[in-house]
């Protein structure tokens, strides 16, 4: 059997080389594609490989179709939105995330970028502080939890607001306020943390009406994807109100005009880094491998996003 690991962002070496401890140990095969630049590579890099890790390397159809020997792929993270779900399900391919994994380094990154901009990204006499200001997490999930505790310890007042969590004890025992409405979390939130799943449902969702109701000074910090910003909403709010900001791990489609017009008050990570911390590569990395292993070997399809 062999275990394809394509990541075009690789992971660190330590995951690596966990990586290939847990194949090889089960008695398969590791083959490697880093860094590729072209579509072409993987393609020819899955043609016989029986199992996949990715990161957000996207997996197409065409990609699916060209790895005849597949069974399974696990993206090493969370989000699967960059997975062709109906192709892999079409050839009865089991896909997987690894939930949980790197959400700390993720949870981090936005309480980081939360202060960077509230010292107006490090511009002497000009900062305010996070402590005592309204934190809202939009969507409660693995991500959502952490950011909204450290923003707790911080100090901060978190509200946060999730429609597949009817659950009030999961909120009130982190001390978290839940509120009922999207609208009703924007409204009250100095910052807002993104931790919404690129999907149908929310493409395109967070612009224009909801960036114009926060509070005055108010951050819009995106970990999430960018795909769920509607991005002239973002522009003509970002016009309309100079107090807004906003700041990104994934730039958006329309970065270099949000920069040339709006300077100091947006920021975009040059390349994805909520997951680029040795301890995320590493979790999300051997979870990775171990699930495959597990399939393989046990049928175990605990962490399937395509059941
Ligand atoms: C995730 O969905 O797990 C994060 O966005 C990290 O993605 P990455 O592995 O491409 O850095």
């Amino acid at each position: 059997m062999k275990i394809l690991v394509a990541t075009e962002k690789p992971f660190a070496k330590k995951a690596v080389d966990g990586i290939r401890g847990i194949v090889e140990n089960a008695g398969y095969e590791l083959a490697l594609l880093e860094k590729y630049t072209d579509k072409s590579e993987l393609l020819e890099a899955v043609a016989d490989a029986d199992a996949l890790i990715v990161r957000s390397d996207k997996v197409t159809a065409e990609v699916i179709a060209a790895a005849k020997n597949l069974k399974i792929v696990v993206r090493a993270g969370a989000g699967y939105d960059n997975v062709d779900l109906a192709a892999a399900s079409a050839r009865g391919i089991v896909v997987m995330n690894t939930p949980g994994q790197n959400s700390n380094a993720v949870a981090e990154l936005a309480l980081a970028m939360m202060i960077y901009m509230s010292r107006n990204r490090f511009t002497p006499g000009t900062g305010s502080e996070i402590q005592g200001k309204t934190l809202g997490i939009h969507a409660y999930g693995n991500v959502g939890k952490l950011v909204g505790r450290k923003g707790k310890a911080l100090g901060m007042n978190v509200v946060a607001y999730d429609p597949f969590i009817a659950d009030e004890a999961v909120f009130e025992a982190d001390g978290v306020k839940k509120v009922a409405t999207v609208e009703e979390l924007y409204k009250a939130s100095d910052f807002l943390s993104l931790h919404i799943p690129a999907t149908e449902q929310t493409k395109g969702s967070i612009g224009y009406d909801l960036l114009m109701s926060m509070p005055k000074g108010a951050t819009l910090v995106n970990t999430a994807r960018k795909e769920v910003i509607d991005e002239a909403g973002l522009v003509r709010a970002l016009t309309e109100r100079e107090d807004l900001k906003y700041i990104t791990d994934i730039a958006a489609g329309n970065q270099a005009e949000l920069d040339e017009k709006f300077g100091k008050r947006v920021f975009a990570t040059a390349k994805k880094m909520g997951a680029e911390t040795a301890e995320a590569n590493i979790n999300a990395g051997l979870a990775a491998a171990s699930q495959i292993v597990d399939f393989l070997k046990n049928g175990n399809t605990r962490f399937q996003v395509n059941k």
